[in-house]
């Protein structure tokens, strides 16, 4: 992760996550129900699927129902649940025709089988793809991954596999949801709010941050394109110094 003083810093972030948020507060002002600000987010999700793999963008990560989403009215949580169903029976085989390789995170367990089911089948379809690694993270909250992450290693001691000594940085960042993915480069947060949520605090260890004055639904490829100017233009550190120009 860490770049020597002077390396030439890449431009296009390879982990790209966003916080979709404003969808309420766009059906409000068009004084409709919350739902049609979720449905319209659909659409703004597609075109950020499109505008990373154009960009030339590794991963994507969404945010797209949190842990603490659960404390929403019930009408309210069971909308987002069944159009997550929409999405993945909708788009999925245009997804793998495209070559987008989709990996959900989050804790399972509060979700229906069939659900699981579905999103499993999925990721199961789309493993072997190569192009844009589409992260959908739903259900998922960063502390609580972090939780089972240590569950997972204190089993792995208490069954005498893994020597206390032995976890380090890499065995925790191994243990999380996002094991095999890169740190997240660019973080962006439609809707105004300057805030992180519970979203990837690990993996957000060096982002750069982006906040969006515009809400989810009216996200598209200029705003994308706009975060990209942004985040090319920062000079990123990691705890070093500026890096030298020639
Ligand atoms: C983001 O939009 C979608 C989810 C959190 C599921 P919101 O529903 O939070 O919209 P606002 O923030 O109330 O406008
Ligand atoms: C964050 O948005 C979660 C998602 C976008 C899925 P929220 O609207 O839930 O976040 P807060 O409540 O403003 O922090
Ligand atoms: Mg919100």
């Amino acid at each position: 992760m860490t770049l020597p003083s002077g390396h030439p810093q890449p431009k296009c972030p390879r982990h790209v996550a966003i916080i979709m948020d404003g969808n309420g507060r766009w059906a409000e002002a068009r004084g409709l129900p919350r739902s049609a600000g979720h449905k319209a987010g659909i659409d703004a999700l597609r075109r950020a699927v499109r505008a990373a793999s154009a960009a030339g963008v590794e991963v994507l990560s969404l945010y797209s129902f949190s842990t603490e989403n659960w404390r929403r009215p019930k009408a309210e949580v069971a909308f987002l649940l069944s159009l997550l169903r929409r999405f993945i029976r909708q788009d999925v085989a245009d997804l793998h025709a495209e070559g987008v390789r989709i990996r959900v995170i989050g804790a399972r367990d509060d979700l229906e089988p069939s659900l699981v089911r579905l999103l499993a089948e999925a990721e199961q379809l789309t493993k072997a793809n190569t192009g844009l690694t589409l992260v959908i993270a739903f259900n998922y909250g960063s502390q609580q991954e972090l939780a089972r992450a240590a569950r997972k290693l204190a089993e792995q001691v208490a069954a005498g596999t893994l020597a206390p000594q032995d976890i380090d940085m890499a065995r925790l960042g191994a243990a999380l949801d996002t094991s095999d993915l890169p740190m997240v480069d660019l973080l962006i947060r439609t809707g105004g709010e300057q805030r992180i949520s519970n979203f990837l605090l690990w993996q957000c260890a060096y982002a750069e941050f982006v906040f969006l004055n515009l809400f989810w639904p009216d996200f598209d490829a200029a705003a994308f394109d706009k975060a990209l100017a942004d985040f090319a233009g920062r000079d990123r550190r990691f705890g070093g110094l500026k890096a030298r120009s020639a």
